[in-house]
């Protein structure tokens, strides 16, 4: 698999020479943290057959088979403070609809705000991870990416199964899973190159993101909100006009989709 994805990626890309490869592994994005705390570069690069805690967000697990998905952790090293970075996992999203674009020629939406979907199923999602100086400097970032390759409808568990897809189910054809790898590798070093372009990376991510402007419901600890996506600020956070007519700024928790993952 390694030396496939480095034939595919050539010896010009930064970060050929620092991919690691597990079989299996318990999360990427743990391991990767490990290796950032010993000092590991920018551009390091942790891709797993599969894993046996794999981790997404609010805590939930990402569904992790082995020979069917992509579980993909990078070590970035921006010079930039956490302030300035709140669009990252935005930016990675893009990176993400870009690579699965170039090596299938499909592109995904993206569910507010870390998810990839398509078909109102969830494809795969991103989970990024931040290290900060006592100043607010970012030390390192973790972005892990999970991504549902060649799972028929009824490999994924009974739970799961109104809610996942994976590329072969919509595309109906065979996929590549080095390819689409190489793919990520050069839609994230190039992503890296322009963190500072954050006007620029959101206008991209709102063209891909499909809750804007959709019905929507906000969890908020036991409560939940019911309104429409109207806007995306420039720091990723979503703003709601509530069914009550207030509006509000959401940065973080859950948002159900009406349509996506059997909301109805
Ligand atoms: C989510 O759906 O909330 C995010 C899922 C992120 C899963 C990826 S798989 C590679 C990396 N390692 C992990 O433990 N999680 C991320």
């Amino acid at each position: 698999m390694k030396n496939t994805i480095v034939n595919l990626l050539g010896a010009d890309h930064p970060w050929v020479g620092s991919i690691h490869y597990y079989d299996t592994i318990g999360s990427t994005n743990d391991e990767a943290k490990h290796l950032a705390e010993q000092g590991a570069p920018h551009g390091t690069v942790l891709i797993a057959g599969t894993q046996t805690g794999g981790r997404g967000r609010m805590g939930r697990r990402f569904h992790s088979p082995a020979g069917t998905g992509i579980y993909l952790s990078v070590i970035l090293r921006p010079a930039r403070k956490a302030a300035d970075l709140m669009h990252l996992t935005c930016g990675v999203a893009v990176a993400v609809c870009d690579a699965i674009e170039a090596a299938t020629g499909f592109r995904p939406g993206v569910k507010w705000i870390n998810d990839i979907v398509a078909n109102n199923k969830k494809l795969g999602g991103i989970l990024t991870e931040l290290s900060l100086e006592s100043d607010g400097r970012v030390r390192y970032a973790v972005v892990g990416i999970g991504l549902n390759c060649k799972q028929k409808a009824n490999d994924f568990p009974a739970e799961l199964q109104d809610i996942a897809t994976s590329l072969e189910a919509i595309l109906d054809t065979p996929v590549s899973v080095p390819r689409i790898l190489a793919e990520l590798l050069v839609s994230l070093e190039a992503l890296s190159d322009r963190l500072s372009e954050q006007d620029a990376l959101m206008d991209l991510y709102r063209a891909d993101c499909i809750t804007l402007g959709k019905e929507i419901s906000v969890i908020r600890g036991n409560s939940q909100i019911s309104g429409t996506a109207i806007f995306l600020e420039n720091d990723g956070s979503l703003i709601v006009r509530t069914n009550t007519g207030e509006q509000i700024r959401v940065d973080s928790g859950e948002v159900q989709v009406r349509g996506l993952y059997g909301y109805c």
